[in-house]
This record gives structure tokens, C-alpha cells and sequence, in this order.
């Protein structure tokens, strides 16, 4: 039976790139037969923590997003990352047998310090624990956006590195990217990769004068809507590809590429881009709203999910241990 695992961070809010790189697939991946683990990472959001409060808040509000997109707590089991305490240990486990030059070479890294970030030593040892929470599940498949397949490969190099030193313990995972290319690496208000770290992104539940805002960020130039133009170059039309139906987004396309007396303005794509996102996620935004009034029926689903994961991730851990000597 295929194991399923994916994590999302508690920090910030969950974002266009977070929903159709992730969470869209995790939800739809659960009508697929199989066991399915989808966890908040809480240790990981340590690395850039911005207090308890915020991480409490955060985690919660990333369970409740899950359920108000659709995931069944009964097909799926939904857990926070530290009510599986077993992942730390096999973190170390897995950091002996780990040289310093893969985490080296880690984009994800290595991006952040080019942003400024100063980095912790959490930080540089971040895929480490991310290939003990993939690990300890025995997963087969981790669905997640492009910016996450190196680490999945570095979890695949560091089970090889364990099995080839103490003999077949952890299972090879795999990647799933989304289907769709343009929602494996979706662009944030500024044009570069969204992320809550870049501070270019856009709340999936955004709405109102808000969501108004956040689309009125989106930069545009000064050509005039009558000049024709390729639709490649006008960052919009990559906004409203994630939102319309493909005979509708066709039909933009060509009237921005002939341009003329029919072709629209910005300020008009982006009032078309703010009425589908809006209309996207409303059904979504209404059961959040449910969800938020039951913080007890939350609190159960996530200890119910954590109950599961954690008899799997210790049954898992206490194979590693015996393997290595520690029993
Ligand atoms: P995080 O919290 O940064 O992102 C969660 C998921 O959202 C995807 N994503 C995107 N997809 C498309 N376009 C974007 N702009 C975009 N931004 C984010 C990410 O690829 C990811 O799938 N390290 C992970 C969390 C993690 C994890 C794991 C994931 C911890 N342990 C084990 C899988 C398996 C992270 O920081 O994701």
C-alpha cells in the first residue's frame, strides 16, 4: 500500500504557492487507495520563529486551512510535527551518517542567505529533519512544490548513506510534483518564486479590500492596453492562469497579443483576477470560518492524527536503533 507524507510550515499564512504547489495535491491525493500523512512543521518553523504565540496561532491556522480546503480527517491522517518527538532522534541518526558537504549544497540555504538571513545551526541542518520526518513514515510519495525536490532527494542520499552503512532500514521515497507545470513554481507579487519569506505573498483566504490590495501590488508597466503585447511578459496573465478555465484564459491571452481597440487594460485584469480568486476560494473561506468556531473538534483531529503517525514513526525509529547498536 503507497505511503503518502507532506509537510507545510506554521509560518505565516498559507499562500497561493503553498495551495497549488501542496496543499491542492495533498487533498486531491487522498481520494487516491493508500495511507496519507500531511503534518504542520512546528520544529522546522522553529528556524524562523517569531514567538510562541505566533507559532500556536500559526499552527492552528494551517490545521484549520487543510480541513476547509477539503481534507477528510478519516482518510488522512493530519498531525503536528513535535507530537512525533521520534523524528529528532532519528535526525541525529540520520546526521551521523551525513557529510557536511550535501547540506552545503542545499538551494534552499543558501537562498535564504542571499536574502540576508543570518543563519542557526537549525537552519543549515533543516534537511536533516526534514528526511527523518519523510523517513519515519516508510513514504513513498511526498507531493510538494519544486523548491522542495532537493531536499526530497537529499532524504533519498541520506537513507542510502544509513542502509549502506548498517543494511536495508529506510524505504527510497519519491517526488510528486503537481501535474501542472504552472503550479509547481508559482510567482509572487514581485515576479520571483512566492514565499512567506519574500514577503510577496498572497493569503489564500485574502478578501475584500485586502485581496484588493494585494492584486493592485502586482507590478504592471506603462505600454497602453491598445499596444499588442506577449502575454508571457504581463506577470498577470501568470496570476489569472492559476484561477481560469483554459477557454476563458485563451481568450485573454489573444486579446492582449493582438491588443487594439479590445484588448484590456490592466486595471481590468486585475479587477477579473481578484473576482476569480475570490470566487475560487469562497466556499473554502466559509467552512475556515466554521472551523475557527470549533477550536475543540481541531484540537481532536490533530491528536487523533498524531496518535497514528506516532505508532508508525516509532516503529520505524526502533528498526534504526536496533540497526545502528542503540538496542
Ligand atoms: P513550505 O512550508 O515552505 O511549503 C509548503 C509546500 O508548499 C510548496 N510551495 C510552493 N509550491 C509552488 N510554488 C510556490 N511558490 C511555493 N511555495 C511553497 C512547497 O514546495 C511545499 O510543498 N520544508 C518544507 C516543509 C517540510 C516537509 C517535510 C515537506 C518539512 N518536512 C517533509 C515534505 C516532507 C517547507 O518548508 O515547506
Amino acid at each position: 500500500m503507497t505511503t503518502f507524507l507532506s509537510g507545510i510550515q506554521p509560518s505565516g499564512r498559507p499562500h497561493l504557492g503553498n495551495y497549488f504547489g501542496a496543499l491542492r495535491q495533498h487533498v486531491a491525493a487522498t481520494l487516491e487507495p493508500g495511507t496519507h500523512f500531511y503534518f504542520i512543521a512546528d520544529y522546522h518553523a522553529l528556524t524562523t520563529s517569531e514567538g510562541p504565540e505566533t507559532l500556536r496561532e500559526s499552527v492552528r491556522d494551517v490545521a484549520v486551512t487543510y480541513l476547509a480546503l477539503g481534507l477528510d480527517p478519516e482518510r488522512a491522517c493530519l498531525f503536528r510535527q513535535s507530537d512525533v518527538p521520534e523524528v529528532t532522534e532519528l535526525a541525529w541518526l540520520l546526521a551521523c551518517v551525513t557529510g557536511m558537504g550535501l547540506l552545503e549544497r542545499a538551494h534552499s540555504y543558501k537562498d535564504k542567505l542571499a536574502h540576508g538571513i543570518k543563519p542557526s545551526v537549525g537552519l543549515f541542518t533543516y534537511p536533516i529533519l526534514m528526511a527523518a520526518d519523510i523517513l519515519a513514515y516508510d513514504s513513498d510519495l511526498v507531493p510538494v512544490g519544486k523548491d522542495q525536490v532537493q531536499h526530497v532527494e537529499m532524504a533519498q542520499d541520506m537513507a542510502g548513506y544509513f542502509n549502506g552503512k548498517y543494511g536495508e532500514v529506510f524505504h527510497r521515497p519519491e517526488c510528486r510534483l503537481p501535474a501542472v507545470e504552472r503550479f509547481q513554481k508559482v510567482p509572487g507579487l514581485d515576479g520571483q518564486k512566492m514565499s512567506k519569506s519574500y514577503g510577496n505573498a498572497v493569503w489564500i483566504f485574502e478578501s475584500g479590500k485586502g485581496l484588493a490590495k494585494a492584486v493592485g501590488r502586482i507590478p504592471t508597466d506603462s505600454r497602453p492596453p491598445e499596444e499588442p503585447k506577449d502575454p508571457a511578459s504581463v506577470l498577470l496573465m501568470d496570476f489569472l492562469a492559476l484561477f481560469l478555465e483554459p477557454e476563458e484564459l485563451a481568450d485573454w491571452q489573444r486579446r492582449v497579443r493582438e491588443g487594439g481597440a479590445g484588448a484590456p487594460g490592466y486595471g481590468h485584469l486585475k479587477q477579473r483576477l481578484v473576482a476569480a480568486m475570490d470566487e475560487h476560494f469562497a466556499p473554502a473561506r466559509a467552512r475556515r470560518d466554521e472551523l475557527l468556531a470549533d477550536p475543540a473538534e481541531v484540537d481532536r483531529i490533530l491528536a487523533r492524527g498524531a496518535e497514528k503517525a506516532r505508532a508508525r514513526a516509532a516503529a520505524v525509529t526502533e528498526r534504526a536503533r536496533r540497526a545502528c547498536g542503540l538496542r
